[in-house]
């Protein structure tokens, strides 16, 4: 099968020097994108900024903000069988960009935020892929329910859930520990363990989903 996996932050530039970003290091969907190659898929991997080096057989692009990772999954997603939105993509960018470096001149300073495209929200609609959708979820809070609603809104087959509110996994953590939501109601909790046993035990349970 063919896998189409987001990995990374993106990042939004405020002006040429700064940028609005997060602490995703791309551990946990590259290690979707080494497992799903190790069990004999095909992979396209779209990445934002991190420095890890990309899995050689895997298709690779590469992008920074949420608009051109919205633009590299819309012009990939057609061939993928699955599909997994693992990227930590910010979820607005200012609305107008500096030419210049922003000087500090002022005491405070305030920015005008808009919203950035829903890439995982747009997978059912506007790019119309019918494949396995899974998404993730990044939570601080009642971590069960707002999956489960993710899962609903967006039309997922799979939500794989992490509370990132935790010290010890999540953001560019080593390990992690995620409970996988089926959309028939079903959960699946994977104790703590490496990104790559959890990526592994992710495929695994992708595959006996289809
Ligand atoms: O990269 P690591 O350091 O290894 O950390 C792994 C991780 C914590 C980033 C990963 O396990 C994780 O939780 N990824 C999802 C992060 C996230 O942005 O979650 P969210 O709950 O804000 O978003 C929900 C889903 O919508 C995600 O599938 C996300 O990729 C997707 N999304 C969000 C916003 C947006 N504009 N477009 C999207 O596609």
């Amino acid at each position: 099968m063919h896998f189409l996996i987001t990995a990374g932050p993106t990042r939004e530039p405020i002006d040429p020097v700064r940028y609005i970003s997060n602490h995703s290091s791309g551990k946990m969907g590259y290690a979707l994108a080494e497992a799903a190659l190790a069990a004999g898929h095909e992979v396209t991997l779209i990445s934002g900024p991190v420095s890890l080096t990309p899995p050689e057989k895997a298709t690779f692009l590469s992008v920074e903000t949420a608009q051109e990772m919205f633009d590299a999954v819309a012009s990939q997603i057609a061939k993928a069988e699955v599909a997994i939105f693992c990227a930590a993509v910010a979820d607005y960018r200012v609305a107008e960009q500096a030419d210049e470096k922003i000087k500090k001149s002022s005491d405070t300073l305030t920015l005008d935020l808009v919203k950035n495209p829903d890439i995982l929200g747009s997978a059912r609609g506007a790019f119309g892929f019918n494949g396995f959708l899974v998404g993730f979820a990044a939570e601080t809070t009642d971590v069960e329910k707002h999956a489960i609603g993710k899962l609903e809104k967006k039309g997922c087959d799979l939500l794989v859930a992490n509370d990132v509110s935790r010290s010890d996994i999540g953001f560019d953590h080593q390990e992690n520990e995620v409970i996988a939501f089926h959309r028939d109601g079903r959960k699946t909790p994977l104790p703590r363990a490496l990104k790559s046993e959890i990526g592994r035990e992710l495929i695994r349970l992708i595959e006996a989903s289809i």
